[in-house]
C-alpha cells in the first residue's frame, strides 16, 4: 500500500486551489467542480463546472474541450443556456456539427486537402468532399484533452492541453496545444490558446459554440441583431473555399457594420449567400495588428442578452447554422432545426496555407503561438 505523504508542492497546489475557490471537494459553493462524464479511447472524461460571481455558469468537458452549457442571465437576471449541445457524452460521440468544441489543428477549410510548406507537399485527410474541414477526420474536437486541475487561478478556469503527434491527420510536426477557459466575474468566457511545434506546421485554432441568446432550442436565430466590425470579407467559391480576394462588404448582404437582423437579407439572390447556403463566410476584421479588439456584437430582444466577441485574431467566421436539421436530440430533449444557432469562430482566414497573400498560419520551432478570444455577455 502506498501511503499518502503530502509534499510541499502538493500542499501548495491544494492551497492554490482553495484560494481560487476551486475545490472539487466542496460541492456547496465551488467556483469549479468536476463530475465524471464517461470514457473515450480508454481515457476518463470529466464535465467541469465553472461559476463566476455574477450569475454565469459554464460546463466544459475535456473531450474536445467542448462547452456543453453556458448559463447567462437575461435582463431580469434569469439564467438561460445560450449554447446548443447534448446532455451525454455518447451523443457527442455519435454525431455533432462541432457543438461547442475546440477546433484544430486547422479550423475551417483547406482546399483539396493539401498544402505546400517549405517546398514539401502535405496531404491531409479529406472530410468535406475533396477538402479538409476543421482538422480532418479526427480533429481536436474529437480527442481527450488533459485537464490540469492544479493550475492556481484567481478566477474560475480550466486548463486543457493536447499533444498532436507528427503526421496526425497529415499535418507535420508534433504540436503541443493548450487552451485555458476562464469565466471572469465580468461575465465573459475567455479562451486563451497557446501552441508550440517541433517542425514547421500550420495552425488555426478556434471555438465552435452555436449561440442562441434566447436559449438553446428556442427557435431560429434570424431575428438576432448582428454587428460585424469588418469592412471586408473573404469571398468563397461554390465549394466554400476562399478565392483569395478581400472584398468590400459595402453594398452587399455581408455588410453588418451597422447592426442588422441575421435574417434581414439572408434570402436575397446573391452568389455568396447561395454558395454558403446562407452566411458561412470569413470577415476581415478592422484592426491594426494582433490587439484584442471588438469583432462582433449580437443582441436578442426578448431576453435582452447581448454578446460581444473580442479577439486577437484577424478574422471571424459567421456561420448561420445552415446545416442544422433537427435530427439529433439535444439538451433536455430539444432538437435544433435549421438556423437555430449561430457561430462566431475567430480565426485566421480559411485556406491560408494555399493563399500566400493571407496572414500566415505557419508556426515554426522556437515560436510560441498565442491567441485570445473573449465572449462578453451583458443585457439591455
Ligand atoms: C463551417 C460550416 C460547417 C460547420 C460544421 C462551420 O464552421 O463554416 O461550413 O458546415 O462549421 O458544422
Amino acid at each position: 500500500m502506498t501511503q499518502y505523504m503530502p509534499t510541499i508542492a502538493s500542499l501548495a497546489a491544494a492551497a492554490a486551489i482553495l484560494l481560487a475557490g476551486c475545490s472539487p471537494s466542496n460541492p456547496e459553493s465551488p467556483r469549479r467542480s468536476r463530475a465524471p462524464f464517461g470514457k473515450v479511447d480508454g481515457k476518463e472524461v470529466f464535465l467541469y463546472t465553472l461559476r463566476n460571481k455574477s450569475g454565469m455558469e459554464a460546463r466544459i468537458t475535456n473531450y474536445g474541450g467542448i462547452v456543453v452549457s453556458l448559463l447567462v442571465p437575461d435582463r431580469s437576471g434569469r439564467p438561460g443556456d445560450v449554447v446548443l449541445g447534448y446532455d451525454s457524452l455518447s451523443s457527442y460521440l455519435k454525431a455533432t456539427p462541432y457543438f461547442g468544441a475546440i477546433v484544430g489543428r486547422y479550423g475551417n477549410r483547406i482546399g483539396k486537402a493539401r498544402f505546400t510548406l517549405e517546398g514539401k507537399e502535405y496531404t491531409l485527410n479529406a472530410n468535406d468532399g475533396p477538402n479538409t474541414l476543421h482538422g480532418g477526420l479526427k480533429g481536436f474536437d474529437k480527442v481527450v484533452w488533459e485537464a490540469d486541475e492544479n493550475t492556481p487561478a484567481t478566477q474560475p478556469s480550466l486548463s486543457l492541453s493536447y499533444l498532436s503527434r507528427d503526421g496526425e491527420e497529415g499535418y507535420p510536426g508534433s504540436l503541443k496545444a493548450a487552451v485555458v477557459y476562464t469565466l471572469t466575474d465580468s461575465n465573459e468566457l475567455r479562451i486563451d490558446y497557446a501552441a508550440t511545434t517541433d517542425k514547421p506546421t500550420v495552425l488555426n485554432l478556434t471555438h465552435h459554440s452555436y449561440f442562441n441568446l434566447a436559449g438553446a432550442g428556442s427557435g431560429e436565430i434570424l431575428s438576432h441583431e448582428l454587428m460585424l466590425n469588418a469592412d471586408r470579407f473573404t469571398p468563397i467559391d461554390s465549394g466554400l473555399i476562399t478565392t483569395g480576394e478581400l472584398k468590400p462588404v459595402e453594398g452587399t448582404p455581408m455588410d453588418f457594420r451597422t447592426p442588422a437582423a441575421v435574417g434581414a437579407r439572408i434570402g436575397v439572390t446573391d452568389d455568396q449567400l447561395r454558395f454558403g447556403r446562407g452566411y458561412d463566410h470569413n470577415w476581415v476584421l478592422n484592426k491594426t495588428g494582433g490587439e484584442l479588439s471588438l469583432a462582433a456584437r449580437v443582441s436578442e430582444k426578448t431576453s435582452g442578452r447581448v454578446m460581444e466577441v473580442w479577439t486577437t485574431e484577424p478574422g471571424v467566421q459567421f456561420y448561420s447554422g445552415n446545416f442544422l436539421n433537427g435530427t439529433n436530440i439535444g439538451k433536455g430533449g430539444k432538437t435544433y432545426a435549421y438556423r437555430t444557432g449561430l457561430c462566431l469562430e475567430t480565426q485566421h482566414f480559411p485556406d491560408s496555407p494555399n493563399k500566400p497573400a493571407f496572414p500566415s498560419t505557419v508556426l515554426r520551432p522556437g515560436e510560441k503561438f498565442a491567441s485570445t478570444t473573449a465572449y462578453r455577455f451583458s443585457t439591455r
